[in-house]
């Protein structure tokens, strides 16, 4: 089978983590440093801030922002849940947009219909690699004067007009095993902001700046050096990565014939963390899955429910109909585009899909 993902570990990852256990320092030590310092210049910001997951980097996000209790936030449906729980997390509550058929990501033209007296930020999910339209969103932000928080958890090295993803707003990432770049589990809260990168700092460890001294509350959403190691050696690595991601999507889309394809607008640079095609609605997905793997061919469903339409989110937002994004999860599917997949892979999953 060729698998939907594959963490690519070289030596280096390897003898970098060994000198972390040879100097004993764990947790939150030279590494974490180090790799914080690599993200910051990939965003082209000031501060990078390490946390253990992204998930908790969308959550000390929203913290930092001051996001809580009667606070909303306006977010896609058609995302992992963590964009929404994270905002959960806080006390506030995530209101639905839908999204564009032709780029997965929130629909900007319909963002100001959701704004509220309650609305304190927008969370745009870069979904797949693929930067949402930032201008759009910048704008409205400044109009409403709301807060931009990036899930760029999917899109590390990804632009739009030039401009890196995470640079926008606050940026979050994940560095889950399966991401363009990993360390096992970790995130990443990138700004410009001094405060921000403050807050984040200390509420990843207990809010204590002078040890064992409480400034605020906190949590222990820290890296570990052991993470950070593996992360770092992934970062020497990004461009290459990408670059082979961007490579392989391009043979897919210049021979798959069968499917619907994603498109790439003008002024993007795609980082491919899925390639997501899409069977119309008269086809069943099911079926399709099924023929991709019994032909050896591994797929992703990402995501089949989306988020206002997970039972326990909907007890909580009520019900909404967002068409596309309804639409959509019925007619995704992701094929193998990571840097392991060979020529011969990329020619089996173009004969594969184009005989669906
Ligand atoms: C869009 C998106 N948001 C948030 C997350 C959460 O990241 P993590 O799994 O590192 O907590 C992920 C990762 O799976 C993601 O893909």
């Amino acid at each position: 089978m060729i698998p939907i993902a594959r963490p690519n570990i070289g030596e280096r990852e390897i003898e970098l983590v060994l000198d972390v256990l040879n100097s004993g320092m764990l947790v939150q030590g030279p590494k974490v440093a180090a790799l914080e310092k690599a993200f910051a210049a990939v965003c082209g910001v000031k501060y990078a801030v390490a946390t253990s997951s992204g998930t908790t980097a969308l959550h000390l996000a929203l913290l930092a922002h001051d996001i809580g209790e009667g606070d909303e936030v306006i977010t896609t449906p058609f995302t992992f849940i963590a964009s929404a729980s994270s905002v959960l997390f806080t006390g506030a509550k995530p209101v639905f947009v839908d999204i564009e058929e032709d780029t997965f990501n929130i629909d900007p033209n319909l963002i100001e219909a959701a704004i509220t007296p309650r609305t304190k930020a927008i969370l745009p999910v870069h979904l797949y690699g693929y930067v949402c339209d930032m201008d759009a969103i910048m704008d409205i932000a400044e109009r409403h004067n709301l807060v931009v928080i990036e899930d760029a958890c999917q899109a590390v090295g990804a632009t739009y007009h030039g401009k890196v993803s995470g640079s926008f707003g606050t940026g979050t990432f994940s560095l889950y095993a399966t991401k363009n770049v990993m360390s096992g589990e970790g995130g990443m809260i990138t700004t410009n902001n001094d405060d921000i990168a403050e807050q984040c700092k200390l509420m990843r460890s207990h809010g204590m700046k002078v040890r064992y001294y409480h400034d605020m509350l906190g949590y222990n959403y820290r890296m570990s050096d052991l993470h950070a190691a593996i992360g770092l050696g992934q970062m020497e690595r990004l461009e290459e990565f990408n670059a082979a991601r961007k490579s392989n999507a391009q043979f897919l889309s210049e021979h798959i014939t069968s499917v619907i394809t994603p498109q790439v607008k003008p002024g993007y640079e795609h980082v491919w963390h899925q390639y997501t095609i899409r069977v119309d609605g008269n086809r069943d997905r099911d079926q399709a899955v099924k023929q991709l793997n019994q032909a050896g061919v591994g797929t992703g469903i990402f995501y089949p429910v989306p988020v206002h339409q997970q039972d326990y989110i909907r007890e909580i937002v009520g019900e909404y109909r967002l068409p596309v994004s309804e639409k959509l999860a019925k007619e995704v599917i992701s094929i193998p585009v990571h840097p392991q997949v060979s020529q011969a892979d990329l020619e089996k999953i173009v004969e594969e899909v184009n005989r669906l």
